[in-house]
């Protein structure tokens, strides 16, 4: 079977959905998960971007040691320099340069021509290869750029030494069958296409991402960018556990392996959702709550009787298991120790203890404890970026009799305040008592709570979406109360917020 290699940019293009911004150590955390589940390149960032994108690819190619990390550049130099500077920690550091080839990118993006663009496509990836051997280079907008024009641009940028060649479907536009034949075209065109993998990058605005990677793949490309959970810019991206499952249910069809550990798929779907504050989608193929539920009578009573009657694949093959409690007021550090392993969290002593303390505190309100809270725990102790506010004691009052107000008591740098304020319900009142205490007033775009498990003494998971000078922020944090739970997510939201105005000052020094 032929073997296709998983370019993993949910760091990257991923990380370029609204919404979907991560701090430092989150992406570090989700960088490791990525290791696990064995994907073979990690697109860590853009290190040009910014200072805070340069450190976090720096410090990802420095903590993940086993797969590929790529940084994207474009086709200058200097982006080269900036991208190589971050990722050379890694041993298999790949520089991702990119460069548009349609008409329409061109002539009004670039203002250049065709021989302009080949020259410049050719230039930054000999530029690249003075860095390194592992160089890809993307067409921008291939999917919309003239046949021949892409031929005469991979030939160029192959014989100048990439390694690989992506062929992106920059805005969703392809369609399955025509997107096989142009990688068909290419492969057979492209003189020297034996020396280069070629690789498929799309994006799902009609829908298509994971059919028009699958059409690719069948065609004969032989690496796919995707990312967790289909997020990326606009419509997102192709979903890896959509491309990775297709091929593996239909190896009959697609004759074609991965690398991927199939039963890290749903753990890694789950942490990203926990990091980034979106709640995976119930009716989402694969890794949604409903993706395994059989509702109707005769659908359950065929399962029963053969699972096979109506699933394709067992949700255990992408691992989710029905877990049973997990931990309780008495179980101790070492049997949470071993549950956090399971789930690939290895702590050192004293975040085992900040964790422990928190699951003690969550017992005693909590009767038990599942694997979705010690995430949850996990995330808002230990991943958390250093906190400018930080909540001490709320008291909030509601009810009809009432009016909702109330009393916060908190820590702003490190100096303590307490102040009280009113609202139209207990959140509002809080909101609003932490605006006037931290002198901020946000504009709060979304609110949403879910309960992370079933039963009425359920954590509430609350995200929290803030817009202020035209920048926006997510929150998100848990609690068995669910107004403490949205407090700690306005307050997280707003200590982004803070951590990105530090930033812009830093780069303005
Ligand atoms: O969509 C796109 O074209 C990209 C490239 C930079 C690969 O993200
Ligand atoms: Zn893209």
């Amino acid at each position: 079977m032929d073997r296709v290699f998983i370019f993993d940019t949910t760091l990257r293009d991923g990380e370029q959905s609204p919404g979907a911004t991560m701090n430092r150590n989150e992406k570090i955390r989700l960088a490791r998960q990525l290791e696990i589940l064995g994907v073979d390149i990690i697109e860590a960032g853009f290190p040009a971007a910014s200072q805070g994108d340069f450190e976090a690819v720096r410090d990802i190619a420095k903590a993940v040691q086993n797969c590929q990390i790529a940084g994207l550049c474009r086709a200058l130099p200097a982006d080269i320099d900036r991208g190589w500077e971050a990722i050379r920690y890694n041993p298999q550091a790949r520089i991702h340069t990119f460069l548009a080839t349609s008409d329409i990118h061109m002539k009004y993006k670039l203002r250049k021509e065709r021989h302009q663009v080949l020259e410049m496509a050719e230039a930054a990836v000999r530029y690249a290869v003075s860095k390194t051997s592992n160089v890809e280079f993307s067409a921008e907008d291939a999917s919309r750029s003239d046949w021949d024009f892409l031929v005469q641009v991979f030939e160029r940028v192959i014989a100048a030494g990439a390694t690989t060649v992506n062929v992106p479907d920059t805005v969703g536009y392809t369609q399955p069958q025509e997107f096989a034949e142009l990688i068909t075209y290419l492969l057979t065109n492209v003189s020297n296409s034996h020396k280069a993998v070629f690789s498929v990058h799309c994006h799902n605005d009609l829908g298509l991402a994971a059919a028009n990677t699958l059409a690719a793949l069948k065609a004969g490309a032989r690496q796919a960018e995707i990312t967790l959970n289909g997020i990326g810019e606009r419509a997102g991206n192709a979903a890896m556990e959509e491309v990775v499952m297709a091929m593996d249910v239909r190896q009959d069809f697609y004759q074609l392996s991965t690398n991927i550990h199939k039963e890290q798929i749903y753990p890694s779907a789950r942490l990203l959702s926990l990091i980034i504050g979106q709640p995976i989608p119930p009716y989402k193929s694969i890794i949604g709550v409903n993706a395994f539920a059989h509702e109707s009578g005769i659908h359950q009573d065929g399962v029963l009787k053969n699972r096979q009657t109506y699933e394709i694949m067992t949700p255990e093959s992408v691992g989710r298991q029905e877990e049973d409690m997990v931990l309780g007021k008495h179980s101790g550090r070492a049997a949470m120790t071993k549950r956090l392993q399971d789930l690939g969290y290895h702590l050192d002593e004293q975040q085992t203890d900040i964790v422990f303390t928190a699951m003690k505190k969550l017992a005693d309100r909590k009767k038990e404890i599942f694997v979705e809270d010690l995430e949850a725990m996990v995330l808002d102790e230990i991943f958390r970026i250093p906190d400018k506010y930080r909540l001490e004691y709320l008291s909030a009052i509601s009810g009809n009799m009432s009016i909702p107000n109330a009393v916060i008591k908190m820590y702003v740098d490190g100096e303590e305040r307490t102040i009280s304020d009113f609202g139209t319900g207990p959140i509002d009142a809080v909101f609003n008592t932490i605006a006037k205490v931290v002198g901020r007033h946000p504009k709060l775009i979304r609110y949403a709570v879910n309960a992370i498990t079933g039963g009425t003494d359920a954590q509430g998971e609350v995200t929290v979406k803030l817009e202020e000078n035209g920048k926006t922020s997510v929150g998100r944090a848990s609690d068995a109360d669910i107004i403490v739970a949205s407090a700690k997510a306005y307050l997280n939201a707003l200590n982004r917020l803070a951590k990105r105005d530090e930033e812009s000052i830093c780069a303005r020094l």
